[in-house]
C-alpha cells in the first residue's frame, strides 16, 4: 500500500487489510513515495479515526519505498496517479509495472480514481477515505481469498 507520506492513506489501506487476511498466509505493508514521515507514526487524526472503527494503527512506523519492494511483494496498490507516476518511475522491468495499480480499481475497474488525500482537509476526509480503504481492501481480501488477484 503506497501513498505520499505514509501517515494517512496507505497505513490504514495496510491496517484494513492486515484485518481480513491469513497474517500466516499474506505479508501487507505500506511506504510512502516522499521521505518526509521516515520514522513517524501515522498522523494522529488517521490514528484517532481508525481507532473509532476498532482498528489499531499506532505501532505502524513510516518508511519510504524502495525499488527493492517490486522484489518483496506481488502487488503494489497506489493511492492516487502521483505515487502510480512515482512508483512506476522506480520500476526495472514489464514484471515491475505489471505489480502496480491504483487501489481504487479494485471498486471500479479501470475507472482510474484516486484516493483523495485527507492531509490538508477535515474529519469529513478522514471517513471518506476509511469508506474507500475498507471496501477496497475487502475486495483485495476475497481476490486472494479466491485466487483470482
Ligand atoms: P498521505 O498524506 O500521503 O496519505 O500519507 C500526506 C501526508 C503528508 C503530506 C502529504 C500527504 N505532507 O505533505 O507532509
Amino acid at each position: 500500500m503506497v501513498c505520499l507520506g505514509n501517515i494517512c492513506r496507505s497505513p490504514l489501506a495496510e491496517g484494513l487489510l492486515r484485518t481480513k487476511v491469513n497474517p500466516k498466509m499474506v505479508e501487507v505493508d505500506s511506504a510512502g513515495t516522499a521521505a518526509y514521515h521516515i520514522g513517524e507514526a501515522p498522523d494522529i487524526r488517521t490514528i484517532m479515526h481508525a481507532r473509532k472503527k476498532g482498528l489499531d494503527i499506532s505501532k505502524f512506523v513510516g518508511r519510504k519505498f524502495s525499488v527493492e519492494d517490486f522484489d518483496t511483494f506481488d502487488y503494489i496498490f497506489v493511492m492516487d496517479h502521483s505515487n502510480l507516476h512515482n512508483v512506476k518511475t522506480l520500476a526495472r522491468n514489464q514484471n515491475d509495472l505489471d505489480k502496480v495499480d491504483l487501489i481504487l480499481n479494485q471498486i471500479s475497474p479501470h475507472g482510474n480514481q484516486d484516493v483523495p488525500d485527507p492531509y490538508y482537509g477535515g474529519e469529513e476526509g478522514f471517513e471518506q477515505v476509511y469508506r474507500l480503504l475498507d471496501a477496497s481492501t475487502q475486495i483485495i481480501a476475497e481476490k486472494i481469498d479466491n485466487g483470482t488477484l
